[in-house]
């Protein structure tokens, strides 16, 4: 559908971006993107700087590229200039080490591994809402925030963030925040020592202090805690050689960020886009009411927390924490016809194509019932693809979709979050897309006795 083409480039935008200044990509990428394939359509050419981008938002292009020609790409300047932070983690790291570390890592989330890490979400979320009260004002971008830390932390790596190492949520919400600009990642080195790049070096120096100190002890103790941390301790290669501190580092810190922000934020924006619709709500309330009645979820339950699961797939579309992707061309070939040629960006945006209105009716509107009658199975594969594709496909895909689930079953069982009124809730896109000043609401208690009194009713008459 787009081939014979002559043109050299595909047709964007290209004067809109001025030297030195990203201008409207920088203040506003949603937008920007979003009028870019409003104009120019499947198959754009942006020049920022001196970087060509084309910029691609048709699903058979994307699969092209994340799937098809994954080989002809590495991963994009934004990922590449956090290096220093992220080291040859997962998320950043190319090639044969990159396989080798993937293959190390796998096992820790495979579906019977995750499915023993359900108990610790479930028993976290409780701890935390142990200290809720109904009445109370709390920002639940913030709660969310600490909680999926805390699991990551005690899941992955038999840590109790809050206990033995508050310093490190401490220091890492610092790095999501410093690490928020596009500008400053890409076009300002890392080092040099402006006083953004001296904080990032701070924070890291301080995580990594206590990152070594969790692997030295568990290295001196020898101690199986079943976790993630382990196996990437006994992991051994074919030739014997094992995973060096510096290795394990890279990863526990890649996973620690890529494994708390992007799920805190898909609960933050679940909460308000709840508060906004009392109809889906209400469902969801009574789905929870009739599966659990007063007792807390377990993994068992999640196949019937059917709209349960709905809604978080709802709310990642409208709201994908990965809001948008990027590749490098490492060799030439050809997009749509368009000739691309190493070292040329390729650029795609979960938040333009899920709300595609050739994919989706309605597409603006929070209707998590347009995923019953699996819906997905009659969409081009990559017109939602929350969690990327092909090999760099999100190694944490099921983790996060249940520990979204358990989290959001586990609240709602017994609070309503009302928005506090007049409190601005807007999208900050950086690396991750989050709520720009938080999601400041106030508990309602759901005096779950009606709930109680309604599922025995039930259990009752299923009885009968
Ligand atoms: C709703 C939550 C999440 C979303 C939306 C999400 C999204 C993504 C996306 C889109 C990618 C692919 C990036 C690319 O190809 O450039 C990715 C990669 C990755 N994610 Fe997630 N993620 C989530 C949760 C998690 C969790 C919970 C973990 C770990 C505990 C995790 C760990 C990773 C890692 C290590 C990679 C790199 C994989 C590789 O390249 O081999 N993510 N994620």
């Amino acid at each position: 559908m787009w081939r014979a083409t002559h043109k050299k480039f595909p047709p964007g935008p290209s004067d809109g971006l001025k030297r030195w200044s990203l201008g409207p990509l920088n203040d506003n990428p949603l937008e920007y993107f979003t009028r870019v394939a409003c104009e120019y359509g499947d198959i754009a050419g942006l020049r920022v700087l001196n970087f060509k981008t084309i910029f691609i938002n048709h699903p058979d292009l994307i699969e092209e590229v994340l799937v098809t020609n994954a080989r002809k790409y590495s991963k994009g300047r934004v990922l590449r200039a956090n290096r220093h932070v992220f080291g040859e983690g997962l998320l950043t790291s190319e090639g044969d080490f990159w396989l080798r570390q993937r293959r190390l890592a796998q096992p820790a989330f495979h579906r019977l591994r995750i499915a023993s890490y359900a108990a610790t979400m479930v028993e976290y979320t409780q701890r935390m809402l142990n200290g809720w009260r109904g009445g109370e004002e709390r920002d639940a971008h913030q709660e969310m925030m600490r909680l999926t830390l805390q699991i990551v932390g005690k899941t992955l790596f038999d840590a109790d963030v809050e206990r033995d190492a508050p310093e490190v949520g401490k220091s890492l919400e610092l790095l999501l925040e410093i690490g928020a600009n596009f500008r400053r990642t890409i076009f300002v080195p890392h080092w040099l020592p402006t006083p953004a790049n001296l904080r990032v070096k701070r924070e890291v120096a301080q995580i990594e202090k206590i990152l070594y100190r969790i692997i030295g002890e568990r290295r001196a103790t020898g101690r199986d805690a079943g976790d993630l941390l382990s196996m990437l301790l006994s992991a051994q290669d074919q030739d014997g050689s094992r995973m060096t501190d510096r290795q394990l580092r890279d990863e526990a810190i890649t996973l620690f960020l890529a494994g708390h922000e992007t799920t805190a934020s898909t609960l933050s924006w679940t909460w308000w886009l709840l508060a906004q619709n009392p109809e889906v709500e209400a469902k969801l309330h009574a789905e929870l009411d009739a599966v659990l009645g007063n007792r807390a979820p377990s993994l068992d339950d999640l196949p019937r927390l059917a709209y349960t699961g709905h809604v978080i797939t709802e709310s990642l579309r409208l709201y994908p924490a990965a809001w948008g992707m990027a590749r490098l061309a490492v060799e030439d070939h050809e997009i749509a016809g368009y000739p691309v040629t190493k070292g040329m960006g390729v650029a795609m945006a979960q938040w333009v194509v899920h709300r595609d209105p050739r994919w989706y009716d309605a597409p603006q509107e929070f209707l998590p019932e347009r995923w019953e009658n699996d819906l997905w199975k009659r969409l081009p594969r990559f017109a939602y693809f929350p969690f990327g594709g092909g090999p760099r496909q999100c190694i944490g895909n099921a983790f996060a979709l249940m520990e979204a689930t358990l989290i959001l079953a586990m609240i709602a069982r017994k609070f309503r979050l009302r928005l506090v009124a007049n409190h601005p809730v807007a999208p900050l896109a950086s690396i991750t897309l989050r709520p720009r000043h938080g999601v400041r609401v106030t508990l309602e208690s759901r005096g779950n006795n009606a709930a109680e009194a309604s599922f025995s009713r039930k259990q009752s008459a299923v009885a009968d």
